[in-house]
């Protein structure tokens, strides 16, 4: 028999296995403490709450490591491919050259989408924010693909996150043609998934389009960087939709509602936007002020996170990337100095220090998106089109899981206990 962990409650003492992943900490497996003591555990955020058993990808906090099926991020950033990364987490093992090839020959051959699905866009303001059309239009690819709607099939549950995969960028390109209404730009099957995705971005029929080796890099690392984060609040909401059955483009639309926050995938937008406020160097001791200010509901966007209390190492990478695309394009954005500036003073604060307050992710990618020409509305849509990939992993992981329940958390209750109904006369 394994470690057990003991807890008293209410007088009764009982045993709790203690379960152990291959690597990180244990978790105390109390699926039976209900039915032994009655009482739930509470963990709201679930700061303290494995909520699955997951194979996938595995983040050590405290060291700033982020592995994908075993991999650290920095290899995958450097030496992969965004669509490689795609057959990893889906199949577990990095694809020989032929599997590749399949595998990338798949997702360009359901790039396009139903020409009908063309007509959903024109029902939106063209001022409208570009996640709300995502959450609308992938919402309603279940209605469009009926032959990969059946979970039980996995078959079908393939086709489904092929058809994910390789339609978000075409989806996330189309939110940006409506909102600055210029026409739609067909998919290109002789471009890489990066390269067409700018195509399909930036592209007018009326020229030839040049993707720039540079930016297609770029792009197709930030896309690696997106691509799964273990059980983060978009990621538990995909998992939590797909536990009572939904279909897979359900699943994703929920998904996509979530990562919107500001707290979440919200935050490179936030992030921007807060360097542009803030704009010169000068002004940062005031914001960092304020960030330190309980008083002052504002936090410095692009730094902190729920599990890494050292350097994010995506932002790592994201920082020498700002300056490959800058070089690649010949700008210069005086804010990447004032993120930098920013960085080096949170980081030798005692309040940053104290709180193990570091980059994150969303820190430096806005910077690059926006040096590629995105506006701040679409580094969401970029993040969406990005973590799809990490969705379907995790709810195929979850659908093939013979030990797959529903989700259904308990609560403490504190509002009224039962009493009579007063009629409206009486009241
Ligand atoms: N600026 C200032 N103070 C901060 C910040 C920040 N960015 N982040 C956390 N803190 C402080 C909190 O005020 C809190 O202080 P207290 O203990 O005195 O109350 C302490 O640090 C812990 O913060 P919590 O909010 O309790 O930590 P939690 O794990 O719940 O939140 C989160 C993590 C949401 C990412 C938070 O750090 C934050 O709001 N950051 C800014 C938004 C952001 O960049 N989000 C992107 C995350 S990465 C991603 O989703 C891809």
């Amino acid at each position: 028999m394994g470690d057990q962990a003991k807890l008293s409650v209410g007088g009764k003492e009982i045993d709790l296995p203690v379960l152990k992943g291959s690597v990180g900490p244990d978790v105390i497996d109390i699926r039976k403490l209900y039915a032994q003591t009655g009482a739930f555990t509470y963990d709201p955020g679930f700061t303290s709450t494995g909520s699955c058993e997951s194979a996938l990808t595995y983040i050590d906090g405290d060291e700033g490591v982020l592995l994908h099926r075993g991999y650290p991020i920095g290899q995958l950033a450097e030496q992969s491919s965004f669509l490689e990364v795609c057959y990893l987490l889906l199949n577990g093992e990095l694809p020989s050259q032929a599997e590749l090839g399949k595998f990338e020959h798949t997702i360009t051959r359901h790039t396009m989408v139903h020409e009908q699905l063309s007509s959903f866009f024109s029902g939106f303001r063209r001022d409208a924010h570009p996640m709300a059309v995502m959450c609308g239009v992938v919402g309603a690819l279940s209605a469009f693909y009926h032959d990969s709607t059946d979970i039980s099939d996995p078959v079908q549950r393939r086709i489904a996150s092929h058809r994910l995969i390789a339609k978000m960028p075409t989806i996330a390109a189309m939110a940006y043609k409506y909102s600055v209404g210029q026409p739609f730009v067909y998919p290109d099957n002789k471009l890489s998934y990066a390269g067409n995705f700018l195509k399909m971005t930036f592209g007018v029929p009326a020229e030839e389009y040049e993707v720039i080796p540079a930016v297609e890099k770029a792009m197709d690392r930030i896309f690696i960087l997106h691509a799964d984060h273990e059980q983060n609040a978009s990621t538990s909401t995909v998992r939590l939709a797909g536990s009572s059955g939904a279909n897979p483009f359900a699943c994703i639309a929920a998904g996509i509602a979530c990562l919107w926050g500001p707290a979440h995938g919200g935050a490179n937008e936030a992030c921007l936007n807060m360097l542009r406020e803030i704009g010169t160097p000068d002004k940062i001791p005031h914001f960092i002020e304020r960030a330190k200010d309980k008083n002052d509901p504002f936090r410095l966007m692009g730094f902190g996170h729920r599990v890494y209390k050292n350097y994010d190492p995506r932002a790592t990478v994201m920082q020498q990337t700002v300056r490959e695309v800058f070089d690649a394009l010949k700008v210069n954005d005086p804010l990447f100095e004032t993120a930098l500036r920013l960085e080096e003073l949170a980081r030798s604060d005692p309040y940053f220090i104290e709180k193990k307050l570091f980059p994150n992710v969303d820190f430096y990618s806005g910077i690059i998106l926006s040096a590629i020409g995105f506006p701040t509305e679409m580094f969401t849509v970029l993040f969406a089109l990005a973590r799809t990939v990490g969705w379907v992993a995790q709810w195929n992981e979850m659908i093939g899981d013979p030990g797959q329940k529903i989700g259904r958390p308990r609560q403490l209750y504190t509002g009224p206990t039962e009493r009579d109904y007063v009629p409206l006369s009486a009241r």
